[in-house]
């Protein structure tokens, strides 16, 4: 058989691993959340169901990938084999698959404005309007999802160290750089210190439960967990690097990245006197009417899109090679042509969404349009039961030691002991389920 493909160093695997969590939950999600949610005291939530829940599933997924060398499904089927807990495995790739439909379409939107920020943001124009008329249009945003998923597929059909790996390595950078000018030019707006207040000041009284479970789910989606994205990506991981020690940068990388993305945006904000919205119209409808307002608006904004497209063109990867990953091992096909044919299927699955602000826009599910309801049962029903079956899995099927064991093989400055057991065991599973049940009865009960 073919020797599986390595990172060609550990720092390859960070910064692949790192570039799938960092997206657009980071860019464009986290700083709304943060801002409409009691900003630091927010903060200190989300930090408090990383460090809990988000590290011992993190180290589960990877360990379980590298023990394995194989994609989710297969991952499952060689520690337990012969029971089913190899479908949990399947709802990951499944999951990406649904994702990944949806997050290609926001992406186009992103790159489509890219072009439209270099051409500058006229003073004055509704850009609530503007955004509406873009998105339910059928060409364009068709356009832009095509051509997003083609640079995605282009990159997997590359392979993990041509591909995967080389992007990482050539775009993080980039990322980390268009970030920190950003931020700069920003926090030196005059006027930039209500919005940092209006960011980082506490405000417990915004904390009720939902901001507990917004954190709980935040923490997943940011850091690609409880869809075998982790697993895939560490079953491509060398024997000698430490799983811990990587969590732990992975971690850190991508919450700093969140944290930077609401000093980019909330200063700028503020300081040219707008104020800020939640949802998607923070980035698409607030953004650009402050970029119209701001000196070299149009180069800031080129930036700004761009930031966010390459963030997005990372966690895309991540979530068509779990897919192609689980074709090529499993059902053995080569790895070009599972790129191009899945990646041509999740194009089509992404074009209901589209639809769903025009032709389809009498679509209504519990009162969301069809790309909120697509991510509504990712972020909620998805992600959640995927990190939960696969704590309980890493706990007690495949057992907290054998699975510490693996974690622990290679030197590293954290070795994991009594404390993550304890995590792994009780506290991720029991934090996961309370968000679960919440989640669904504030839904559906009310
Ligand atoms: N972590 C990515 C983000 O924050 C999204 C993602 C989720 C990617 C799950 C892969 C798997 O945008």
């Amino acid at each position: 058989m073919k020797q599986r493909e390595n990172w060609t160093s550990n720092l390859g695997f960070i910064l692949a691993a790192a570039g799938s969590a960092i997206g657009l939950g980071n860019i464009w999600r986290f700083p709304y959340v943060t801002g409409t949610n009691g900003g630091a005291a927010f903060l200190l939530i989300f930090l408090g169901a990383i460090i809990l829940i988000g590290f011992p599933v993190i180290v589960a997924e990877i360990s379980l990938g590298r023990s394995t060398e194989k994609n989710p499904v297969g991952a499952f089927k060689k520690i337990a084999p012969d029971t089913p807990w190899w479908v949990v495995g399947g709802l990951g790739v499944f999951t990406g698959f649904i994702i990944l439909s949806y997050y290609s379409v926001v992406a186009g939107w992103s790159m489509s404005y890219i072009f439209k920020a270099l051409n500058g943001f006229t003073p004055g124009t509704d850009f609530a309007a503007l955004f509406g008329s873009h998105i339910s249009g059928f060409g364009v945003p068709l356009f832009w999802h095509a051509v997003f998923m083609l640079i995605t597929v282009l990159v997997i059909r590359a392979g993990v160290v041509g591909g995967i790996q080389k992007v990482a390595k050539t775009l993080m950078p980039v990322l980390f750089i268009i970030l920190i000018t950003l931020v700069i030019r920003a926090v030196t707006l005059p006027g930039a210190g209500e919005g940092l207040s209006f960011y980082l000041k506490p405000d417990f009284s915004k904390i009720s439960i939902q901001t507990f479970t917004d954190a709980i789910a935040q923490a997943f989606f940011t850091l690609s967990l409880g869809m075998g994205a982790m697993i895939t990506y560490g079953s491509y991981l060398s024997k000698n690097d430490n799983v811990s020690d990587n969590a732990v940068y992975i971690i850190s990388f991508d919450t700093l990245i969140a944290i930077l993305a609401g000093f980019a945006i909330f200063p700028a904000v503020f300081a040219l006197g707008f104020s800020p919205s939640a949802g998607p119209g923070l980035v698409f409808i607030t953004l650009p009417g402050v970029l119209a307002k701001m000196p070299l608006g149009s180069l800031f904004g080129f930036l700004f899109f761009l930031l966010l497209s390459i963030s997005a063109l990372t966690s895309a990867i991540s979530l068509l090679e779990v897919v192609v990953a689980y074709v090529v091992d499993e059902k053995g096909w080569e790895r070009k042509k599972a790129a191009q044919i899945i990646g041509f299927i999740i194009f089509l699955v992404g074009i209901p969404p589209i639809l769903g602000y025009s032709s389809l826009s009498g679509f209504s599910f519990l009162g969301m349009d069809v790309l909120d309801t697509y991510d509504w049962f990712a972020n909620n029903i998805f992600l959640p039961l995927g990190g939960l079956l696969t704590s309980i899995f890493a706990a007690y099927v495949w057992k907290a030691k054998n699975m510490m064991k693996e974690a622990n093989s290679a030197p590293g400055k954290i070795t994991l002991g009594k404390g993550y057991a304890f995590l792994l065991k009780y506290i991720a599973p029991t934090g996961i389920i309370i968000i679960m049940i919440f989640n669904i009865w504030t839904t559906f009960v009310g």
